[in-house]
């Protein structure tokens, strides 16, 4: 899972090592090793080791990512917003798992260093930022926004308490992009697959009891790749930090077309 794509041609190669400062707290300092590259200057990638003296930052990963760039490295890239597992933006591979960095502490981490890469084979903006273009793209191909036919009501289009609890599940996804890179699917067919998050998505709209294209949405994924590349291998599901279930949506899409052909 934690497998990266490389330029080609290239090896990422042993970097820089910060060491901690004199004084720091023996018992609290801790390795990070990050992945270090920046496409524009041609070198090959590398791993940078920082001695991080974890009394001086936050519990998170993303507290000692922030602590490095402001006190040893200003160089180190990644993004980050709200800090508290909302904005998806802080999407890493931390430990050999695609995990939020705000939410992950770094003392949950096993292993003598804390080890850190972007998200798996995706292009590589610099150093821990992917580039989402095709992600997003495809997050967009399911039109994720309400479909009507009917004369718009009055007031709002409304929904039962219990169609509403269908979206359950679906609605809280915050499009981090863990679960589509982690899924071998999706690497091997990224560009045609549409991958679990864009899917989960997709099954959103399909069971909203206010939607009424769900036919056009079916017919939009009803495709060898868009669609069944999904071989049930389940990583998807395992590394949600928000703990959804992609494969589950993917299954109930697969589902729909199967009763619909009925
Ligand atoms: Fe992230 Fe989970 Fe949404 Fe996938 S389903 S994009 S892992 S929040
Ligand atoms: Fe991939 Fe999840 Fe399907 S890991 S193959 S999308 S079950
Ligand atoms: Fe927003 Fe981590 S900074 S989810």
């Amino acid at each position: 899972m934690a497998e990266l794509v490389l330029p080609k041609n290239s090896k990422v190669q042993t970097g820089r090592h910060w060491p901690a400062p004199q004084g720091a707290d023996k018992a609290k300092v801790r390795t990070f090793r990050i992945y270090r590259y920046d496409p524009e200057t041609g070198l090959n990638p590398r791993w940078d080791t920082y001695d991080v003296d974890t009394s001086q930052c936050g519990p998170m990963v993303l507290d000692a990512l922030i602590y490095i760039k402001n006190v040893i490295d200003p160089t180190l890239a990644f993004r980050r917003s709200c800090r508290e597992g909302v904005c998806g933006s802080c999407a890493m591979n931390i430990g050999g798992r695609n995990t939020l960095a705000c939410t992950h502490g770094h003392a949950e981490t096993p292993g003598k260093a804390v080890q850190i890469s972007p998200l798996p084979h995706m292009p590589v903006v610099r150093d821990l930022i992917p580039d989402l273009t095709v992600f997003y793209a495809q997050y967009a191909s399911i039109e994720p926004w309400l479909h009507t036919s009917t004369a718009t009501p009055d007031t709002e289009w409304l929904q039962t308490p219990k169609d509403r609890e269908k979206l359950d599940g679906l609605y809280e996804c915050i499009l981090c992009a863990c679960c589509s890179t982690s899924c071998p699917s999706y690497w091997w067919n990224g560009d045609k697959y549409l991958g679990p998050a864009a899917l989960l998505h997709a099954y959103r709209w399909l069971i909203d009891s206010r939607d009424q294209a769900t036919g056009e949405r079916l017919d939009g994924v009803e495709d060898p790749f868009k669609l069944y590349r999904c071989h049930t291998i389940m990583n998807c599901a395992q590394v949600c930090p928000k703990g959804l279930n992609p494969a589950k949506a993917i299954a109930e899409i697969k589902k729909m077309m199967v009763e619909r052909a009925l």
